[in-house]
């Protein structure tokens, strides 16, 4: 008998996994594909190497800017590929270094929940008093006539491309359409985004967005917003745009048009496990309405993001030990791995009109921090924050421009910590570095 039995190895299940056998626990993972998950094998990892990859093309071609002249530049794909192989390998291993010198038990093979405490693996019956489910999500697939044809590759089909297409369309303007659209730009390849919604990165804050397009528009990336795609045939991608039917050819379809929980063939209805195509419902504590069983990561649905995965899961581990804990979404930090990138966390300006709260907002360009110009050419950016009108507390911060991605973390914490303006007055930041633009815009917003 397993005191846990965790089925999924990213990372909202073996940190968790891991973190239990740390306090004690006897833990068993069940994984079917490889240790590490979408984020490890084929998502965030992979992903930020052919990203940094066409940064630093990007960056060479505009070397000259900087005083710096190169000649005979090429983008060799496949030296990028070896690169991304070599990262993810180093990366899987420490995993599974880390559940081995944890003492969890990793077991190969696909998982179905026999009852609300038995686990069934091919042949093996595993008992556990904890069942934590983490299976993840995979690419949704949309009714477009056409989409399932082998000429249309998802995320992880642009992964395993070995030579660069001259033209490439990109179904979806959401974070996955936008980061590989930036891949794409960089490196030289004409690329399209084709959003049905009239705003790219929906749910992103509205100032944020618009300026992440202008930005993604002059870099080179060609965008077609309200736009509903009805078919694709072969290269060509048959959308309508204001009621207006068109068509564009592309050498490589891309279908990023979000991602669903996977919550088929494990045996939920059978238990009674309350679950629908959104996902797994669960507390804040990481409970399901099954005592015993539990639920982290992007199976959930309710923040997508691998590092909320691992705070679902080590929530739900705590508290099946005996431990309270419980996980806030508030402040939860976002990245957009953009050319430029974009970063956020708390509240956008649309939600808190939508929950009637009361605030004030101040904008700022990134220039304002010397550092930004330092590091950048001509690049766009900007902070803006969001204050409560009444005591100052800081309620949103969204960020467009590079490195933001590494000082979103302090905004993450001053939300939690629901830290003020004047708070913040008292924090020293480093100069010259690019987060002295959040402290301004933090003051400017009081
Ligand atoms: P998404 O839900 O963020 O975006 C999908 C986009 O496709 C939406 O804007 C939607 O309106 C659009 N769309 C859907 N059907 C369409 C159609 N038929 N025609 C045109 N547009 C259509 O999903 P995405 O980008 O696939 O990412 C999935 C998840 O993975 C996200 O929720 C995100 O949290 C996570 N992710 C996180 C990253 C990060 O943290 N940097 C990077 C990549 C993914």
């Amino acid at each position: 008998m397993y005191d846990l039995i965790v089925i999924g190895a990213g990372p909202g299940g073996y940190e968790a996994a891991a973190h239990a056998a740390k306090l004690g626990a006897k833990v068993a993972v069940v994984e079917r594909d490889s240790i590490g998950g979408t984020c490890l094998n084929v998502g965030c990892i992979p992903t930020k190497t052919f990203l940094r990859s066409s940064k630093l093309f990007a960056e060479c071609r505009q070397a000259a800017a900087f005083g710096v002249e190169i000649s005979g530049l090429r983008f060799n794909l496949a030296a990028v590929v070896e690169r991304k192989n070599k990262i993810v390998g180093t990366l899987t291993r420490g995993v599974e270094g880390l559940l081995k010198h944890s003492g969890v038990e990793v077991v190969r093979g696909n998982a179905k929940l026999a009852s609300k405490s038995t686990v069934q693996v091919g042949e093996l019956t595993l008992a556990a008093k904890n069942i934590l489910i983490a299976t993840g999500a995979r690419p949704v697939i949309p009714a477009i006539p056409g989409i399932e044809s082998s000429g249309v590759l998802d995320s992880t089909g642009v992964l395993r491309l070995t030579e660069l297409p001259k033209t490439v369309a990109i179904i979806g303007g959401g974070y996955i359409g936008l980061e590989f659209a930036s891949f794409f730009a960089a490196v030289g390849v004409e690329v399209s985004v084709l959003e049905m919604l009239p705003q790219i990165a929906t749910g992103m804050d509205h100032d944020i967005s618009t300026r992440l397009q202008q930005a993604l528009k002059k870099n080179g990336v060609a965008f077609k917003t309200s736009c509903l795609v009805k078919a694709i045939e072969g290269n060509t991608v048959h959308f309508e745009q204001a009621g207006a039917p068109s068509a564009l050819r592309a050498e490589c379809i891309v279908n990023a048009t979000g991602r669903a929980p996977v919550v088929e063939g494990l045996g939920l209805a059978e238990i009674g496990v309350d679950f629908d195509r959104k996902g797994i419902r669960t507390s804040d504590r990481g409970k399901t309405n099954i005592p015993g069983i539990w639920a982290s990561g992007d199976v959930t649905g309710r923040r997508p993001l691998a590092h909320a995965a691992t705070r679902e899961g080590l929530v739900a581990v705590n508290n099946m030990l005996g431990k309270p804990d419980r996980i806030r979404y508030d402040a939860i930090p976002c990245v957009i791995y953009t050319h430029p990138e974009v970063a956020s966390a708390g509240k956008t300006e649309n939600e808190l009109k939508a929950l009637g709260v009361e605030y004030k907002k101040a904008l700022l360009p990134m220039g304002v921090a010397g550092r930004f110009l330092v590091e950048n050419e001509g690049a766009s950016g900007a902070v803006k924050v969001l204050v409560g009108a009444r005591y100052g507390e800081i309620l949103g911060v969204h960020a467009l421009g590079d490195l933001s991605s590494e000082f979103i973390v302090a905004a993450a914490a001053m939300i939690e910590m629901e830290m003020t303006v004047s708070d913040v007055e008292a924090v020293i930041f480093p100069h010259p570095t690019v987060s002295e633009a959040l402290k301004l815009a933090i003051l400017e917003a009081a």
